[in-house]
């Protein structure tokens, strides 16, 4: 434990608390982690919420081969129509070997993230109409350097090596790699010199991104120089008889503002991939292959193929739950638990979108008093999400257990969590399950998976949403953690204290959304403090609430930077939270990053 982290225990420890922990708990999280060390939860949205369902129900660890793709069969045989054409992306270790599958996905093709040492006939199993190496921290002649099966040069699948992907190219066919005089690292200009399918309808000069200590000094026989940098002799390389292409520099990264044309040139032009991976077509297909899963399985067990969703407010859940009642109608139930620490309105356009746009069976359990009263007298944040979780999972199991039997649990796993996943089960599962004595149901109850995103990432998500005709609020929603206002209000939970910070969140939600600027920050939202300060207000002097306002962005919440709100903003948040929030005199920005803060204030 670092100093600071040791400091912050103690004081912690010797915080009175309004409920009795064991001693040893004290600056941990529900999760066994040091609270505030990081992440409280792995999925940073409404993730939570379905795994309590998931708990409740002694989920069974679905299984997840790596070999499924979408639209199609497990694993892959004779091509169908409704298989998207494929480019495989392996993982050499960079970390934006994810982007650069969302970079091609954002071409409508479809892509998947694979282990760099797939075997070659895993790879041609899949058919996919080219291959990208990703770049990687190694270099080519480090010990154990991550190779691929050396099949993948025989030239019967394109390829594409990026930056270490591009040296392994070169030095596996019989060219030079050596270490770089000086690390080229940042931006860079690339000249163009070939006629090259790659850069095709380029100008010759490119701005763009490198990082690299490596560098081609001789091409393999066959290879033609496309490009070089004033460092980089070799910034391009080419064999176009084999498809065999490599770049030196990063497409994927915004700073190479020229990448996505180099990209969409390899993935439709030189592999020519149809660009058939649309919402419309994944939410075609995905239906289909719901809808015959859940026949089959009612056919071989002579039940209806009864499927449940807990739904949360957030993105995931809404869009897996809309998909699935397109392919079952009737035999889905959601199940949303109101547990009275959700945000002004959420709970209301949850139930004007499932149960009167799309008709669903929706059970709205009205648990509000239930939670209030578990957690009156609680002030310590971590025996707030326990409690939470430990109320969620029980209502869920009496709901579950008056829908009688089940067929299958709808998840909304996304593609990251998938392809990151040790375990077979949720992340989010996984750590709730070791909290929990969960098992009130009997063990013959057994269901499987219906984890429709788990193909997706989360922007593609919101445009699935959005095709499906869910409503902007729910879909561009940003990420609100599943113990709700609970956290955001320090100090006991009242009834009292949930009214007000939901009228002071509802302010600030409009004025950003107002100011356009609700999808570019990660979260802004507001938080009640145990603070009273004193104030005038007409002729009177007032000894009220203080609330403070928090607003970050992040890439993904594991690191974040106070948002440069504009003050004309950030004063008429105040000035409206002071006039319109009884019991509010006194608003406060947060100007804290994370780390050495965390987003949340508990
Ligand atoms: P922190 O506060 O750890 O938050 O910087 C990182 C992200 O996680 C969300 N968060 C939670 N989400 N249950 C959740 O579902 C939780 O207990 C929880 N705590 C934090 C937070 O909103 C942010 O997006």
């Amino acid at each position: 434990m670092s100093e600071g982290e040791e400091q912050r225990s103690a004081a912690r420890a010797s915080e009175p608390s309004g409920d009795r922990e064991p001693a040893r708990e004290r600056g941990r999280t529900v999760h066994g982690e040091l609270a505030n060390a990081g992440h409280r939860i792995l999925a940073p949205d409404d993730a939570e919420v379905e795994a309590y369902l998931e708990v409740a129900l002694d989920a069974p660890a679905p299984t997840r081969p790596h070999l499924d793709i979408p639209g199609g069969g497990v694993p892959r045989g004779e091509p169908s129509a409704s298989e998207p054409d494929t480019v495989v992306v392996l993982d050499f270790g960079s970390q934006l070997a994810q982007l650069i599958a969302r970079r091609v996905r954002e071409l409508h093709v479809y892509s998947e993230l694979l282990p760099h040492d797939t075997p070659y006939a895993e790879l041609e199993r899949r058919r996919p109409r080219a291959i990208i190496l990703s770049g990687g921290p190694n270099s080519v002649y480090d010990e154990g350097a991550p190779k691929p099966d050396p099949a993948i040069w025989n030239g019967r699948i394109p390829v594409l090596g990026i930056c270490y992907g591009a040296q392994l190219m070169a030095l596996e066919l019989g060219g030079d790699v050596l270490p770089a005089a000086r690390r080229e690292y940042g931006p860079a200009t690339v000249t163009i010199t070939a006629d090259d399918r790659l850069f095709a309808g380029l100008d010759r000069d490119q701005p763009v991104w490198m990082s690299h200590g490596d560098s081609i000094t001789r091409l393999p026989a066959g290879f033609t120089a496309t490009a070089h940098t004033p460092s980089t002799p070799f910034a391009g390389l080419a064999d176009p008889a084999r498809g065999l292409y490599g770049i030196q520099f990063h497409p994927e990264v915004v700073h190479t503002p020229c990448g996505r044309d180099v990209l969409r040139n390899f993935v439709l032009g030189v592999a020519g991939a149809r660009p058939t991976w649309t919402p419309a077509n994944f939410i075609e297909s995905t239906v289909n292959e719901i809808r015959s899963r859940v026949d089959a399985h009612a056919r071989a067990t002579g039940g209806d193929g009864k499927v449940i969703c807990a739904l949360s407010g957030g993105v995931d859940s809404a869009v897996a739950a809309a998909l699935v009642h397109r392919a079952v109608g009737d035999r889905l139930t959601c199940i949303y638990v109101d547990h009275g620490l959700m945000r002004k309105r959420e709970s209301e356009l949850l139930r004007v979108t499932f149960e009167q746009s799309l008709g669903m069976n929706l059970v709205m359990v009205d648990a509000r008093e239930r939670f209030l009263a578990r957690l009156a007298g609680v002030t310590d944040p971590e025996s707030k999400r326990k409690i939470i979780g430990d109320a969620f999972i029980r209502v869920f199991e009496e709901e579950a257990a008056k829908i009688g039997r089940i067929d299958f649990l709808t998840q909304g796993t996304l593609y990251p969590d998938v392809i990151e996943s040790t375990a077979p089960e949720t992340k989010a599962a996984q750590k709730i399950k070791t909290h929990h004595n969960v098992g009130g149901l009997p063990a013959d109850l057994r269901f499987t998976l219906i984890e429709p995103l788990r193909y997706l990432f989360k922007d593609e998500v919101r445009l699935v949403g959005v095709e499906l005709g869910l409503p902007d609020a729910m879909v561009f929603r940003q990420p609100f953690p599943g113990p709700g206002l609970a956290i955001r209000i320090i100090g006991e939970v009242t009834a009292e204290r949930l009214d007000t910070l939901r009228e002071a969140d509802w302010i600030v939600i409009d004025e950003i959304k107002a100011a356009g600027l609700y999808r570019s920050l990660w979260q802004s939202f507001a938080i009640l403090t145990p603070l009273r300060s004193v104030g005038v207000m007409g002729d009177g002097r007032t000894y009220a609430n203080v609330c403070a306002i928090r607003a970050v962005t992040s890439e993904d919440g594991m690191t974040a930077d106070w948002a440069k709100l504009p003050y004309d903003v950030l004063g008429k948040i105040s000035s409206r939270i002071v006039n319109e929030v009884p019991g509010v005199n006194r608003v406060v920005y947060d100007i804290s990053s994370k780390p050495p803060a965390t987003i949340e204030w508990e």
